[in-house]
């Protein structure tokens, strides 16, 4: 029967164990290591930054995958069924879950404007890239793209059909069949670029860099950027990994699973800084220069490179299909709730949220212009964010969404599977189909007691208290 047909009684599933990791590693993946974690790297001053990351993703973001995995294969649910299954009857613990339902819907909306970015990069790298253009040319080149709230408009619609059409082929078909094609295909790119930085003057500069921790350059904001930032690039707090973890047959090892999916995505994003800094080092170029650091700073280096047009094609592509598996995560937690807790099947599912998410973007696409989302929301919302601290449409949602609705969300799984699931059940979902039942114990003691300080340690943060 085709997955078009998924109803909430006969839902999809992976193929099997690697099915699920490809497709789960394809969501964890995405622009937060290859855009992101490079940029937050260099503000950082690299090395110490990189370590304090490392383990945050160890100690806090493991086990947060772990207890998604676990309570998605348990119950076989999207994250509002998942915590209802798991608690009594009419408890209020479905509210975490359709909150988590909410913020994928809100960083898709967004999301998709930073991929279609990506993929008008892509176009203008296909269309001999930057060459002969001086470092300012390429410097307004991205001022002037977020300014053009038509082109924005114009790659958000067309990144969301992608994205759409993906999700339409259900589990298997879909979701499943374009990561087995796209992340084999993104590791060999990204593994080519490798081999480019390498040979470059700035690698060895840029490998210590990363690699040697200095303490005078991290700040106790970098060590919170650190810990949020674990949260979003392992895709945590908002069901994705309950969800995927629901398509899991029960005698898959899900502690083995999610250990592979956390080192690939910690990889990725170490070998992402090792593309980067070398080609930025070579140049001349500062590792420190935030947002731009993919958009503007690699151009320019492209710019002087001989087949720089090539390589910044090859660049460019692997960041689309990076976002695009992982959008595809955030549509399908949405999609895959409506199922559940509707008599609607996957088509019209994914119409309907697909179209809904498309529209609630126009406002962040429209984010760089005088309009509506762009100078006058910053008016607007000056008057909650203090004077002069206004946010544009793009950037209010960024903020609540990454700052506030995941780290919540995820301190809401810690508590609930570490303290109040059931515990027979939660050692069984754990146990299940793994050769590792002796590190149930450490687990729980993480999630119990470290997980929860931690995250409360990067809201409180968040509130300036700490
Ligand atoms: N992890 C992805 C990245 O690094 C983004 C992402 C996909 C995500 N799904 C998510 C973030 C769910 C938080 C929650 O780009």
């Amino acid at each position: 029967m085709s997955d078009g047909l998924d109803t909430a009684e006969k839902r999809g599933q992976w193929s099997g164990r690697w099915g699920f990791i490809l497709a789960s590693s394809g969501c964890a993946i995405g622009l937060g290591n290859i855009w992101k974690f490079p940029y937050i790297t260099g503000e950082n001053g690299g090395g110490l930054f990189v370590l304090i990351y490392l383990a945050c993703i160890t100690l806090i973001g493991l086990p947060i995958m772990l207890a998604e995995v676990l309570l998605g294969r348990a119950t076989q649910k999207s994250p509002v069924g998942a915590y209802r299954d798991f608690s009594a009857k009419g408890s209020p613990w479905v509210i975490p879950g359709w909150i988590g339902v909410l913020t994928g819907f809100v960083i898709l909306s967004y999301y998709s404007v930073v991929a279609g970015w990506a993929l008008h990069y892509t176009w203008l790298s296909l269309q001999g890239g930057f060459a002969g253009m001086d470092a300012e040319t390429i410097g307004n080149t991205f001022g002037s793209v977020f300014a053009n709230g038509n082109l924005n408009l114009g790659w958000h619609t067309a990144f969301m059909m992608l994205t759409i059409a993906i999700v339409l082929g259900g589990v298997r078909h879909g979701v499943e069949r374009i990561a087995r094609i796209l992340m084999p295909l993104l590791f060999v790119m990204l593994l080519v670029l490798l081999g480019l930085a390498m040979q470059s003057d700035g690698f060895a500069e840029a490998f210590s860099f990363i690699f040697s921790p200095d303490a005078s350059k991290l700040t106790r904001a970098g060590v919170l950027e650190a810990l949020g930032h674990s949260f979003f690039t392992l895709s945590l707090g908002m069901g994705a990994m309950i969800t995927y973890g629901s398509y899991l047959k029960k005698k898959e090892d899900i502690v083995s699973a999610s250990v592979v999916i956390s080192i690939l995505d910690t990889i990725i994003a170490l070998v992402a800084c090792m593309v980067l800094f070398p080609i930025i080092f070579s140049y001349g170029m500062e590792p420190g220069a935030g947002p731009g650091l993919v958009f503007i700073s690699l151009p320019i280096a492209f710019s002087q490179m001989a087949g720089g047009a090539i390589w910044a094609t090859v660049f460019f592509a692997l960041l689309v299909f990076a976002a695009l598996t992982s959008a595809i995560s955030m549509l399908e937690v949405v999609v895959s709730t409506v199922i559940d807790e509707t008599r609607l099947r996957r088509t019209a599912a994914t119409l309907l949220c697909g179209t809904a998410i498309f529209l609630f973007g126009i406002p962040s696409a429209l984010s760089g212009t005088e309009g509506f989302a762009g100078k006058e929301f910053k008016d607007l919302t000056a008057g909650i964010f203090g004077e002069g601290k206004g946010k544009n449409w793009f950037d209010t949602f960024d903020y609540l969404a990454s700052n506030w609705l995941l780290p919540l969300g995820g301190l809401m799984i810690a508590l609930f599977v570490a303290w109040r699931a059931g515990a027979a059940a939660r050692e069984k979902g754990f146990n299940e189909g793994t050769r590792f039942q002796n590190l149930y114990v450490a687990w729980l003691m993480l999630l119990r007691f470290l997980v929860p300080i931690g995250v409360v340690a990067v809201l409180l943060h968040a509130l300036e208290v700490i």
